[in-house]
C-alpha cells in the first residue's frame, strides 16, 4: 500500500541479473498464522555490486552467509533486503515468518477453505521469502514441507516426491525435488485435507506419468471431466507439436479462492475450482468447454512458459499469447474449429477492442507498468494469441511447426524474448518477419479500409486496401494477412486469378480461397477473368485482429450470410445485418420515424433456420443478437437506454416474425438422452436455447420456459431457462430462483451462477436487486468468484443498472471496490474496468463516473494495483 506515486518499471531499463541461484532448498514449517520459511540458496556472482533480494511483508528472523550470522548487516526495506559482500560463490540462508491466514490478497502463501496454497506469478514469491523475484533467474528447487498431519493429509510441491515420513507431535513431512531449473514464479506448495482422483498417461516414448487431481472432499464426484481433459491435452500436444511431458507426475489442485483462472506451476498446477469441477447437473456446456480449455492451457505452458520462459514480465505475451493460441487450437480440434473461431472473435471484440481503445491501452508487449498484475490483460493474452495466429496464417501449419521446433531447440531451459520467438519462426522458414515487430510495439485496433472496383470491360477486380491505427502518430504499417474470396450473385464461389505481378502478394489456398498479404499502408490487389460484378468475402477466418470497413449492401450481406464458404464470414454477415437493424432503431427512437424489422433480415434468418444441413451451433450464433456492449462500441457516445430498448425490440420482432420456425427448431433440437459433452449435443442445446429465448418473448410460450427449468435435465438447459425468465420477468421467476437456491446452497460454483444471473438482469430495479444481494448471507468480499459474480457481472454487463442516470450504480460499485481494495488489490483493480470507459458516455455520466474514480483513488491506503488503473483513467 502506497501513498505517493509508486515506482514505474520500464522495459528499456532491463538489466541482466547480477547473480545466479544454482539451487535453492526451502523448508516450510506450516502454521496457519506463523509459518516459518527457511531458504538456503547457492549463489554465484555474475557482476560486481551489492546483493539485493526482493521481499515484501516478511518477518525477517535471521540471515547466514556461508554459515556466519550476518542478520545485523542486512538493510531491510519495504520492498527487499540488501547486503554487502564481494564473495563470488556462497551460500545464503534466510529464515522468515509469514502469516498465511491473514493473507486475503491471495498472493504468496495463503489459506483457502482451511488448506494452504500458493500463487506466485507474477511477483508473489517475494511474499514467501527474500529472493531474486524475476523470471530470468532460474534455479533447481527442493522443497521440504512440514505440517500437522491431521490437518494436512497431503503435502505437495513441485517436481517428484523424494522423501516423506512422520515426525513427533503429530507432524509429518514431505520432500519434493524439481529437476528442471525454473524461475520462482513457478514455485508452488499445497497442503491440507484434500482428496484425490488418480490416473496415468503413457507418453509417446513409453513412460507412465501419474496424474492426480486434488479437491476438497465434497467435490470428489466432479473431477472426471478435468481428468479426461488433461489426458486429451497431453495426447494433443504430442501429436500436434511433438511435445512430451517431462516429469513422472502431474498434479492439479482445485481451490475455491483464486484470483485468476489457473496457474501453471511446474508439475503442480493450482486451479480456480471453476475450471476443474463439473457434472452435468451443476455445470453448463460453457463450463465444460472452459475446463477443457484451461486444463489444456496450463498443461501446454509446461513447454511454452516453463521449459522456455520469459526474460522479463514485458515478454509476458511470449508465453501467454502463444499458450492461448495453443489452447484455442486444442479446443478447435476437440470441438468445432468454426464455432471456436467465432467464440474467440466475439471475446476479442467485446473485451479486447474496448481495452485497446481506452486509457489502459497497451501493446501486447507493454513498455512500462506500475503493477505487473494489471497487465494480465485481454491484450497480452487474446490479442497476443491473434498475433501468434498471424505467424500461423503466414507460414502455414508446416512452417509454424518448423518454427516451434527451432524455438525449443534453441531455447529449452532459457528465459527469452518475443524477438527470439520471431527469429525462430523466421529462421526455420528462411523468411524475413521483421515487420511483425510492429504488432508488438503499437497499441490500438488497426482499421482496415477496403474498397473495390470492378471493370466489366477488362473483367478485372481491383481491391484497394488501406490500414491505419487511430491515435497513433507516425504509425508503422503492419503485416496483415487478409482472407479473401469472391462470390457471384447466386452465391457460388469464383475462381481466383491474381494478375501476374501480384502472385507474390496473393497466396492461393485453393481455387476459390486466398490470403492477400498486405505489408504497406496502402496496397492494391488485382484479379483477372472476373466475369460478373462479384461479392467480396473479406477477412475470412478473421485473419487479423482489425476492424474491417467495407461498404456492403444489405443484399450482399444477406447473400454472404447464407452462401459464403467461410463460416466466420457467414456469421459476421448475419451479425452485421442484425447490428444495422438495432442501429437503425436507435436512430428511429430519437426521431418520430417509424421503423419496422426489415423483411430481408427476417428472410435471411428464416433461411438459416430452415437449412437443416447447417451446423446448429453456427445457426445459433448467427441468430443471437450482438451483445449490448458490442453495440455500444459502435457509438462515440453510448446511449444505454436506447440501445437496450432497440435490442429488446428486435428480439421481440424476430420472435414474432418467426414464431413457427422458433417452435419447430426448439422441438427439433429436443433431446432426452443422457448428457454428453460432445460437439453434436452442445450444438443442439445451443440452438434449442436460442430458439427458447425468442419463444420466451411471446406470452403463449412462457410455460415452455418454466417447463424446461422444471425438467432439470442439465445445468445448460436449466440456466438458459432461468436467464430467459429473469430477462422477460416471467411470473414464475421468483419461484424458480428460490427453488434453485434451495437445491444448490452449499455448492459454491452454482451459487455463483445464482448471483450472476440476477446481477445481469437489466430492468428498473436492477440496482436495488444487486444491493440486496450484497447483504445476502452467501455473499462474501473475500471470495473472488463471488465478488466477480455479483459486482463484476453487474458493472460489466448490467448496463442499465450500472449506468443509472442518477449515478447510484456507480456509487454502489465504487463503495465495494474500496472495501475489496483493502482485502485484495488485484480483484479490486479488475473491478475498475467498466469505470475506465467513462469517455464513452454523456457529460453528466462522465462527471459521475470520474467522481467515483476520484473517490476510489483519493485514499491513503490505495493499492498500487488500483492506483495505476484509476490514475491512468483519470489522466
Ligand atoms: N499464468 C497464468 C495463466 O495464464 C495466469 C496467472 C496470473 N496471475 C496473476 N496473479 N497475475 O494461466
Ligand atoms: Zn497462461
Amino acid at each position: 500500500m502506497t501513498k505517493s506515486a509508486p515506482k514505474v518499471n520500464y522495459l528499456k531499463d532491463y538489466q541482466t541479473p547480477a547473480f545466479t541461484v544454482d539451487s535453492v532448498f526451502l523448508e516450510f514449517l506450516l502454521q496457519p498464522e506463523a509459518t516459518q520459511v527457511t531458504n538456503r540458496m547457492q549463489i554465484g556472482r555474475l557482476r560486481a555490486g551489492d546483493l539485493w533480494l526482493d521481499g515484501e511483508s516478511l518477518d525477517l528472523l535471521s540471515v547466514h552467509l556461508d554459515g556466519e550470522d550476518v542478520t545485523s548487516q542486512c538493510r531491510v526495506e519495504e520492498t527487499g533486503l540488501s547486503l554487502s559482500t564481494d564473495k563470488e560463490q556462497f551460500e545464503l540462508e534466510i529464515v522468515t515468518r509469514i502469516n498465511p491466514e491473514k493473507n486475503t490478497a491471495l498472493e504468496g502463501l495463503y489459506r483457502t477453505s482451511g488448506n494452504y496454497c500458493t500463487q506466485c506469478e507474477a511477483e508473489g514469491f517475494r511474499k514467501i521469502t527474500y529472493f531474486f523475484d524475476r523470471p530470468d533467474v532460474l534455479s533447481v528447487f527442493t522443497t521440504k514441507v512440514v505440517a500437522d498431519k491431521s490437518q494436512n493429509r497431503y503435502l505437495l510441491a513441485n517436481g517428484n516426491l523424494t522423501e516423506s515420513g512422520d515426525l513427533p507431535n503429530g507432524q509429518h513431512y514431505a520432500v519434493w525435488q524439481d529437476p528442471f531449473k525454473k524461475p520462482c514464479y513457478l514455485f508452488a506448495l499445497v497442503a491440507g485435507n484434500l482428496e484425490k482422483i488418480s490416473d496415468t498417461f503413457r507418453t509417446q516414448d513409453g513412460r507412465d506419468v501419474a496424474l492426480e487431481i486434488y479437491v476438497e472432499p465434497r467435490n470428489i464426484d466432479k473431477c472426471e471431466h478435468a481428468m479426461e481433459s488433461l489426458k486429451r491435452s497431453m495426447a494433443w500436444d504430442e501429436s500436434r507439436f511433438g511435445l512430451i511431458y517431462d516429469l513422472d507426475i502431474y498434479m492439479i489442485v482445485a481451490v475455491d479462492d483464486f484470483n485468476m483462472g489457473a496457474m501453471e506451476n511446474k508439475g503442480l498446477n493450482v486451479f480456480n475450482s471453476k475450471f476443474v469441477l463439473a457434472k452435468p447437473e451443476s455445470a453448463t456446456d460453457v463450463d465444460y468447454e472452459g475446463i477443457e480449455a484451461v486444463i489444456g492451457h496450463e498443461y501446454f505452458h509446461n513447454w511454452t512458459g516453463n521449459r522456455v520462459t520469459c526474460r522479463d514480465w514485458f515478454q509476458l505475451t511470449l508465453k501467454e499469447g502463444l499458450t492461448v493460441f495453443r489452447d484455442q487450437e486444442f479446443t478447435a480440434d476437440m470441438l468445432s474449429p468454426a464455432v471456436k473461431r467465432i467464440e474467440d472473435v466475439k471475446r476479442l471484440r467485446s473485451n479486447q477492442f474496448p481495452e485497446d481503445a481506452g486509457p489502459m491501452s497497451h501493446p501486447i508487449q507493454p513498455q512500462s507498468y506500475i503493477e505487473m498484475n494489471n497487465f494480465y490483460t485481454m491484450t497480452v493474452y487474446e490479442k497476443g494469441a491473434e498475433v501468434v495466429r498471424l505467424y500461423h496464417t503466414l507460414l502455414g501449419e508446416g512452417g509454424f511447426r518448423k518454427g516451434m521446433d527451432l524455438y525449443f531447440e534453441r531455447h529449452d531451459g532459457q528465459a527469452v524474448t518475443v524477438q527470439d520467438f520471431r527469429n525462430a519462426m523466421a529462421d526455420a522458414n528462411g523468411v524475413d518477419l521483421q515487420q511483425m515487430h510492429n504488432w508488438y510495439v503499437q497499441s490500438g485496433t488497426p482499421v482496415l479500409k477496403i474498397e473495390s472496383e470492378y471493370d466489366a470491360q477488362m473483367q478485372t477486380l481491383t481491391v484497394n486496401c488501406e490500414q491505419s491505427l487511430p491515435e497513433t502518430e507516425d504509425f508503422k504499417p503492419l503485416l496483415i494477412p487478409i482472407g479473401f474470396g469472391m462470390l457471384n450473385s447466386e452465391g457460388h464461389s469464383l475462381q481466383l486469378q491474381p494478375i501476374e505481378s501480384h502472385l507474390q502478394t496473393v497466396e492461393l489456398r485453393s481455387e476459390t480461397n486466398a490470403v492477400l498479404k498486405m505489408t504497406k499502408a496502402q496496397q492494391q490487389f488485382v484479379f483477372n477473368g472476373v466475369q460478373t460484378q462479384p461479392i467480396l468475402s473479406l477477412l475470412r477466418g478473421f485473419s487479423a485482429p482489425v476492424k474491417l470497413s467495407y461498404d456492403y449492401s444489405d443484399q450482399e450481406l444477406a447473400l454472404l450470410a447464407s452462401a459464403d464458404e467461410d463460416s466466420f464470414v457467414r456469421w459476421e454477415a448475419m451479425q452485421t445485418l442484425l447490428l444495422r437493424t438495432v442501429q437503425a432503431k436507435v436512430a428511429a427512437l430519437k426521431s418520430v420515424e417509424e421503423y419496422a424489422v426489415p423483411q430481408l433480415l427476417v428472410d435471411t434468418a428464416e433461411k438459416l433456420l430452415l437449412d437443416h444441413s447447417l451446423d446448429p451451433a453456427l445457426v445459433a450464433m448467427s441468430l443471437t443478437l450482438p451483445e449490448l456492449g458490442y453495440i455500444g462500441e459502435q457509438y462515440r457516445e453510448v446511449d444505454v437506454d436506447a440501445i437496450h430498448q432497440a435490442h429488446n425490440w428486435l428480439k421481440n420482432g424476430l420472435a414474432q416474425a418467426l414464431q413457427d420456425e422458433w417452435r419447430n427448431t426448439y422441438l427439433r433440437m429436443q433431446d432426452d438422452s443422457e448428457y454428453r459433452y460432445d460437439k453434436r449435443q452442445i450444438a443442439e442445446r445451443m440452438l434449442k436455447n436460442v430458439a427458447l429465448a425468442y419463444l420466451g418473448c411471446l406470452a403463449q410460450h412462457q410455460e415452455r420456459v418454466f417447463e424446461q427449468y422444471r425438467a432439470q435435465h442439465n445445468m445448460t438447459d436449466v440456466l438458459a431457462a432461468m436467464k430467459i425468465m429473469l430477462h422477460q420477468g416471467h411470473s414464475q421467476t421468483d419461484q424458480a430462483l428460490q427453488d434453485f437456491y434451495q437445491r444448490w446452497r452449499g455448492d459454491n460454483l452454482v451459487i455463483d451462477k445464482w448471483f450472476a444471473m440476477q446481477a445481469e438482469t437489466q430492468n428498473e430495479t436492477a440496482l436495488e436487486k444487486a444491493q440486496s444481494l450484497l447483504s445476502h448471507p452467501d455473499f462474501s468480499l473475500t471470495n473472488p468468484n463471488r465478488v466477480r459474480s455479483l459486482l463484476g457481472v453487474f458493472a460489466r454487463l448490467n448496463l442499465v443498472g450500472f449506468h443509472r442516470a442518477d449515478g447510484a450504480g456507480y456509487q454502489m460499485v465504487a463503495e465495494q471496490i474500496i472495501k475489496v481494495d483493502e482485502l485484495n488489490p488485484q480483484i479490486a483493480a479488475r473491478l475498475l474496468g467498466p469505470f475506465t470507459h467513462w469517455k464513452r458516455y454523456d457529460a453528466e455520466r462522465q462527471k459521475l463516473m470520474r467522481a467515483a474514480l476520484q473517490r476510489i483513488l483519493d485514499r491513503d491506503n490505495v493499492s498500487k494495483d488500483v492506483y495505476e488503473i484509476a490514475s491512468k483513467s483519470l489522466a
